[in-house]
């Protein structure tokens, strides 16, 4: 049975001084990220002579390269934030929405930094080796070739992935997960080589050995333990070619 709690002062004062550090951050960091992109597109209009129609095609065509730089500097000043204000999640950790604990709103700040990052410049970038740099960026340990179709991984400093590990479109996996509000955190460890297939979720302390593949549409229970080479499907996620028992399939 959940436990009851009540808000006591203390916890309302640390999440409203989190709100306000979420607040303040993040507009610094979307504000610095805009000065560049927007300080090209205001030399442009400066710059540019010629009647209005044509001038606006050109500010209009130089958009979408500002807006790519915008993003490109949000990557890195968001994943830099996080780092210097000590926003991660904690590792192998239980807590207590209702308390307000220091470590959960420190992993509130980095839930937030990188959901601004996911709305701002994830669909920018995710598959490509920018968003797998950024990925890097903000915590996670990956080894080379890793490619991560996805916006939805979270808590990246719990994530750690070999060599030529490839994530599908929509997987959703992340270092923590809610139960009973409380919020549990565990590492995702995925060995060389191993893919996990579209729209698959798994769950937190889960780990894969080198060349597992999930199949697609699949749940990875937390705790899970994935043989080498081996192939799972379905929910839960269950070995596709079981070994043969005694002349059967
Ligand atoms: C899981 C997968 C890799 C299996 O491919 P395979 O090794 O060639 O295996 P098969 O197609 O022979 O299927 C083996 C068994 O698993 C079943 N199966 C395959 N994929 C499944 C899935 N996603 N969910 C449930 N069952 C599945 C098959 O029906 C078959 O069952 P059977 O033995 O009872 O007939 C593949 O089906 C898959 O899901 N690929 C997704 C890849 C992906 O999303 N990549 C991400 C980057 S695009």
């Amino acid at each position: 049975m959940p436990r009851s709690r009540r808000w006591t002062s203390g916890a309302i004062a640390r999440a409203a001084l989190t709100v306000l550090a979420i607040f303040v951050v993040e507009a610094v960091v979307c504000g610095v990220s805009a000065v560049a992109p927007s300080a090209l597109l205001l030399l442009l209009i400066e710059r540019t002579t010629g009647s209005l129609p044509v001038r606006a095609v050109l500010v209009g065509v130089a958009v979408i390269p500002a807006y790519v730089l915008f993003a490109l500097c949000l990557m890195t000043l968001s994943a830099a934030s996080t780092r210097l204000t000590g926003a991660r999640t904690p590792t192998d950790a239980e807590l207590p929405i209702a308390d307000m604990s220091w470590p959960l709103l420190q992993w509130a700040r980095y839930m937030a930094a990188s959901h601004v990052v996911r709305v701002l410049a994830g669909p920018l970038f995710r598959g490509t080796p920018v968003w797998t740099v950024y990925l890097r960026m903000n915590g996670a340990r990956f080894g080379r070739r890793v490619f991560v179709n996805s916006l939805f991984l979270s808590d990246h400093n719990l994530l750690t992935f070999g060599n030529d590990v490839v994530i599908g479109s929509e997987v959703h996996l992340s270092g923590h997960t809610v139960e009973r509000g409380c919020l549990k955190t565990g590492r995702v460890v995925l060995g060389d080589g191993v893919t996990i297939g579209l729209g698959s979720v798994i769950d937190i302390d889960v780990v894969a050995g080198p060349g597992a593949q999930v199949g697609a549409l699949a749940l990875v229970p937390k705790h899970s333990r994935l043989e080498a080479g081996q192939t799972y499907v379905g929910i839960p996620a269950r070995p596709a070619h079981p070994p043969a028992i005694l002349g059967t399939k």
